[in-house]
């Protein structure tokens, strides 16, 4: 618990919403009624952005009508592209109270409160009855996470048969210890961050059967480039992260240290 506390301090510090308004207003856009796209990215706080978002949806198998669950669903950016852009229904579950009165906030003005909702709780508890998603995805979350074994067996509960479970972290893929702070956490105190197999092992463990494993080192160096450009030049980037996060991040990537890397994954029908 004194961990959960820990990291929800971390990312309720993150004052988002009049910035995300200044940003559309700068660009012309209305901020009561604004597309999910008009944010630019900036509301997904995981490498890749929007783009990594649709290759999750689309290797994940999440087609129109589908009942997804996003575990740690931040300011619900994930959640209301993959409804925007994939007609998927989203629950999102987070443990930052700060960030789900923003993800609902913003996913109102978006028009898509009929298929995105939000509720706040842990992922090592969920706040939802046993078998009642068809897919779950969570992004860039479990760094925060000591007890992996717990999470994905809570997803494993709020699954059905045959439920598929997309997983896209950070991960441990070499030796040496990243030095912070980092985008997740200022200290090591908060940061949990571990190598692939300790994921599909924990997955495994849980009654998944796992699928595929993709690295994308590249992809994160160029989009931690871009980022750091949009900082310096007052422009944007992930809401709320700074460059000294920005830049150790790139670093261990360069390194060999950790990787973006996603996990996909199914229940047994
Ligand atoms: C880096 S952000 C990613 C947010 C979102 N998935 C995205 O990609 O935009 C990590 C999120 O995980 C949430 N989180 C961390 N530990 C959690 C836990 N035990 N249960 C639920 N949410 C958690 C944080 O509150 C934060 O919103």
């Amino acid at each position: 618990m004194v961990f959960e506390e820990s990291v929800a301090a971390h990312y309720g510090r993150i004052d988002a919403e009049a910035q995300f308004l200044a940003m559309l207003r700068r660009d012309g856009k209305d901020p009561e009624h604004f597309a999910p796209a008009d944010l630019h990215g900036a509301d997904q706080l995981h490498i890749g952005g929007a783009a990594a978002t649709s290759r999750l949806a689309g290797r994940a198998g999440l087609d129109s009508g589908t009942k997804v669950l996003d575990i740690g669903s931040g300011m619900g950016g994930v959640a209301r592209h993959l409804a925007h852009e994939h007609g998927v229904h989203v629950h999102g579950v987070d443990l930052t109270p700060e960030f789900v009165t923003l993800a609902r906030s913003l996913t109102q003005r978006t028009a898509l409160n009929g298929s995105v909702t939000f509720s706040q709780g842990s992922a090592l508890a969920l706040p939802l009855d046993a078998k009642t998603f068809d897919a779950a995805v969570m992004v860039h979350v479990g760094m925060n996470i000591r007890d992996k074994d717990k999470v994905f067996a809570e997803a494993a509960r709020v699954l059905r048969p045959g439920g598929v479970f997309a997983v896209y972290d950070i991960m441990v893929v070499g030796g040496e210890t990243e030095e912070y702070p980092l985008p997740w956490a200022d200290t090591g105190e908060t940061s949990f961050v571990q190598p692939p197999l300790a994921y599909s092992d924990a997955l495994t463990q849980a009654g998944f059967e796992v699928d595929l494993e993709a690295k994308t080192v590249q992809e994160g160096i160029d989009f931690l480039d871009h980022a750091l450009t949009s900082v310096a030049a007052g422009t944007g980037g992930p809401m709320g992260v700074g460059a000294a996060a920005l830049t150790n991040l790139r670093a261990a990537f360069q390194d060999g240290i950790l990787a973006p890397v996603e996990i996909y994954a199914h229940l047994p029908g």
